[in-house]
């Protein structure tokens, strides 16, 4: 590119002896012209040099199959969740063999933890949230505080509801307790956590949890529509700790904005981690393709989602074409056959579906017994 351009300029200084003034117009324009290719020649060249390197980074065909796991968490009926029978439990994820499901009643949360067949790996979800109106949800995004000291690093910080969502909830042990055991069976197969939304800052808790206090190695992160969860020095520590870490925006999608990064003050603001993959529509009538833009490792990049002002809740129940919409929202409402589930149930509630949970002695005041002649049962709480 260089060389090319000192060629350039020495025909450039050539011809100028040689030229009056329209010759001189003439040899900008060409100039012009030689280098508008040539700069669209080096765009190009990042672009495969990215490309080259997002292969690596970016899977698409992951992002597919991942974005269907995050999908089917949403599913009310935890008899088809658990069976993976729910009209979400298809497709891609066919052969997916569910291990536990989580249900924390009080919080209203729910995930769950499984094996899939490809990739080979075990899998653990979350949900996002379930709140009276998404639209109420993101509003309060807006207002969260950067007001909890991320443990074990002094400069990290984030925000405190979406750490305890986590961390202070029934998710946190039994989904560890669900990862040792099917470690146990699987042996030391790869971690894949995945969420949407809420649910995406809880996945993101979970895989920096299962890296730095349960020693694990191969753990991978994919979430859809993050909101930011912490400031700069804990985006940092983070994408250290969790390098295979894919966080997919989409379109204008108002929640990957909140809470708001404030240019101007870099230090002092919410902070998200790369990689962001950046998947919005261009082209214009029928020639609409949709890119899927890899972005720099700065987690913030201006050209990506943050190119547009972001204001879209559609876009942030769609990703990938899959629907990531609650089924019903402002209720806790969990439909199961408690006949037929092997279930363990604490005293505020809480729900715990497990592949092997062998049935407690009758006085343990933490288990509920499943009921032999349990019908369809609907428990509902609303918080
Ligand atoms: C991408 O992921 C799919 C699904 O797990 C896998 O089959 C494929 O080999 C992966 N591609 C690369 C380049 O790793
Ligand atoms: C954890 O949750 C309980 C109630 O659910 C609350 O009382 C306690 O303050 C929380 N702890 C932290 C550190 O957030």
């Amino acid at each position: 590119m260089q060389n090319l351009f000192i060629a350039i300029s020495h025909m450039f200084e050539l011809k100028l002896s040689l030229m009056d003034q329209r010759g001189w117009l003439k040899i900008i324009a060409l100039i012009f012209l030689c280098l508008l290719p040539l700069s669209q020649g080096r765009g190009l060249g990042d672009f495969r040099f990215k490309k080259g390197d997002s292969d690596h980074i970016y899977n698409k065909t992951l992002a597919r199959i991942l974005v269907e796991y995050a999908s089917a968490v949403y599913t009310v009926d935890l008899t088809e969740l658990f069976a993976w029978t729910c009209s979400r439990c298809c497709d891609f994820t066919e052969g997916f063999e569910v291990v536990e499901i989580i249900v924390d009643v009080q919080n209203c949360l729910q995930a769950y933890v499984g094996v899939s067949p490809d990739p080979n790996a075990i899998i653990i979800v979350f949900r996002g949230t379930q709140e009276n109106s998404i639209q109420n949800w993101i509003e309060d995004l807006f207002w969260k505080q950067l007001d909890l000291n991320y443990p074990g690093m002094p400069d990290a910080m984030v925000h405190h509801g979406f750490y305890s969502a986590y961390h202070n909830t029934t998710l946190r042990p039994a989904v560890l307790r669900a990862v040792e055991k099917t470690r146990k069976l699987k042996g030391d197969v790869p971690i894949i956590v995945v969420g949407h939304s809420m649910g995406a800052a809880m996945a993101s808790f979970c895989a920096l949890d299962l890296v730095v206090n349960q020693g694990l190695k191969k753990v991978k992160l994919m979430t859809f529509g993050q909101p930011r969860i912490g400031n700069a020095a804990f985006a940092s520590y983070f994408i250290e700790q969790v390098p295979d870490t894919i966080r997919v925006t989409h379109a204008r999608d108002i929640v990957p904005h909140l809470p708001p990064y404030y240019q101007y003050f870099p230090q002092k603001t919410y902070h998200h981690f790369p990689r962001e993959v950046w998947h919005h529509d261009i082209g214009l009538g029928n020639l609409v393709y949709t890119a899927e833009q890899v972005c720099d490792e700065s987690g913030e990049d201006p050209t990506c989602s943050r190119s547009v002002t972001g204001t879209s809740v559609k876009d942030h129940l769609v990703y990938l074409g899959v629907n990531l919409k609650a089924e019903t929202w402002g209720t806790c409402r969990i439909v199961m056959d408690y006949s037929v589930l092997p279930y363990q149930m604490d005293l505020a509630g809480n729900v715990v579906l497990s592949k092997d949970a062998i049935p407690k002695e009758p006085e343990s005041k933490y288990i509920v017994q499943p009921s032999k002649h349990g019908s369809r049962v609907s428990s509902t709480s609303v918080i």
